[in-house]
């Protein structure tokens, strides 16, 4: 059947139908009222988004319904100097948009300002940099808006077509993400991630966020970068404190995804943290394993959360350790990392009351998390009407389907789902999670876990 035999002659919506199908690449008619209208490229307001539509009128012509989709590509490399002259990634990249607008952590500023200025210089390219505080107290709205001040109108009046170049910690991919989701209510951005952190998780990622009064990033949208460079020499200038915190995040994967991730932090995890990642003190054949750790990471975390960027689905191994920590992470005011590994370990021993895992693998986990320093146990947890209120939050952020929370099941490197944790069970599975750690002489707990963040003391 034609479409427009279906369309009154002489109307509006037949011009429009016809239109529409001679700007389309493929319009196929359906065997029922649909049309897919596949725009053709030469109409794309920026190179990063393409995606189609369906639309389906009612026999009646008096309703219809549409559908879309929204495609994306990202791309994540892991790159050796970023800023050197020699390396023509970002050059390539801003050429030809005449500037590059780049939005930098403070600190990073202070440190490699001076390189990112070179580097543009080097290449002829004009640079508008907006430095600002990204610490934890700074993950709210008035800093979105200071950042939206910079690249709308009145400042440098980005164009979607133009990523943002964004350098900075967990942080400010959070908030410099959620800033460039607003502008023009989608602006592209190229992340580099300068902590472990935002190399190899914050930065990549699509969520983006401000802290809540209560919950940790509960306000936010899905706008991952178009492009994400993850280059390990920052590293070097990174506290030991964050270099241990930003483990948390490999240690995730590597439980849930992938037991030679899991088995390489166990070898070389401590070394690692002793030579920030390899920038420090150490041999070449350390930097490779450094690179082989922080690939890896990075691919079995964009395996689940890249290719699931709306959160559409809710099997996300990469949310082990985060389900009751949005609520407790604020209150024991502990940095991200430490929040986290209180959550995975607890959470193994929460599965192995289950019967989903070994005695040994709960201890092979919670033996990792020690040896690097990470904390495994906080009196928070015994918060009992807190850890309720963290649960129910997160029932409901994760759509009231269950509770979602993921567990290592089986072995380390595969992970199933918890959907209904009792009160009674959750007190049982903290008592029997803190006598396993009363065994460590601290109680379970981490070096420099608490953020030092003004505002937050
Ligand atoms: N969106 C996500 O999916 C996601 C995932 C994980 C974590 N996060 C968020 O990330 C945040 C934690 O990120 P973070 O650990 O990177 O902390 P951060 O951004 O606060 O950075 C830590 C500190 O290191 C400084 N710094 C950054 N790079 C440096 C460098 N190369 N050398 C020296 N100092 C440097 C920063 O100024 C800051 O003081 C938390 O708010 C957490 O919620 C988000």
């Amino acid at each position: 059947m034609n479409i427009l035999s279906t369309v009154p002659t002489n109307s509006s919506s037949r011009e429009l139908t016809e239109k529409i199908i001679e700007s389309l690449e493929t319009a196929h008619q359906q065997e029922s009222n649909t049309i897919r209208v596949k725009h053709s490229p030469k109409y794309l307001t920026s190179q990063w988004y393409t995606g189609y539509g369906e639309i389906t009128h009612g026999d009646d012509y008096r309703s219809f319904e549409i559908s879309a989709t929204f495609t994306l590509k990202g791309e994540v490399k892991v790159v050796d100097g970023v800023f050197s002259f020699s390396n023509r990634i970002l050059a390539d990249l801003y050429q030809s948009r005449g500037r590059c607008v780049a939005i930098v952590d403070q600190t990073v500023n202070e440190l490699y300002g001076e390189s990112l200025q070179a580097y543009f210089k080097h290449h002829s390219i004009p640079l508008e940099t907006l430095a600002l505080r990204a610490w934890e107290a700074d993950k709210t709205t008035d800093t979105v808006y200071e950042i939206l001040k910079f690249l709308g109108k009145d400042g440098s009046d980005v164009s979607r077509n133009e990523p943002v170049l964004v350098v900075g910690g967990g942080v400010l991919s959070d908030v410099a993400g959620l800033a460039c989701a607003l502008q023009h209510r989608r602006t592209p951005y190229v992340m580099v991630g300068t902590t472990v952190v935002s190399a190899i998780d914050a930065g990549p990622s699509p969520r983006t966020c401000v802290n809540g009064q209560l919950f940790k990033n509960s306000m936010g949208a899905y706008h991952p970068p178009v492009l994400t460079l993850v280059d390990r020499s920052f590293f070097r200038t990174l506290s030991k404190g964050h270099i241990r915190n930003g483990m948390a995040e490999a240690i995730k994967m590597g439980v849930t995804d992938d037991i030679n991730l899991f088995e390489l932090l166990e070898q070389y995890g401590p070394q690692l943290v002793e030579t920030h990642f390899g920038t420090i003190n150490c041999d070449e054949e350390l930097g490779k394993i450094a690179d082989e750790i922080i690939y890896k990471a990075l691919y079995s975390y964009m395996k689940h959360e890249g290719t699931n960027m709306f959160e559409t689905y809710q099997d996300r191994p990469h949310a082990y350790g985060h389900t009751w920590s949005p609520r407790y992470e604020p209150s024991a005011k502990l940095m991200h990392g430490h929040a986290v590994t209180i959550g995975m370990t607890f959470g193994a021993t929460l599965s192995h009351k289950l019967g989903w895992l070994s005695a040994e693998d709960r201890d092979r986990i919670i033996n990792l998390c020690r040896s690097l320093g990470l904390s495994v146990y906080h009196p928070i947890l015994e918060d009992f009407d807190l850890m309720m209120e963290g649960q129910k939050n997160m029932r409901r952020k994760r759509g009231d389907g269950g509770l979602w929370a993921p567990l290592p099941k089986g072995t380390i490197g595969a992970c199933d789902y918890a959907q209904d944790v009792s009160i009674e069970l959750l007190k049982e599975a903290v008592a029997e999670h803190k006598a396993v750690c009363s065994k460590f002489p601290d109680g379970g707990a981490g070096q420099e876990m608490y953020l030092k963040d003004l505002g937050l003391e």
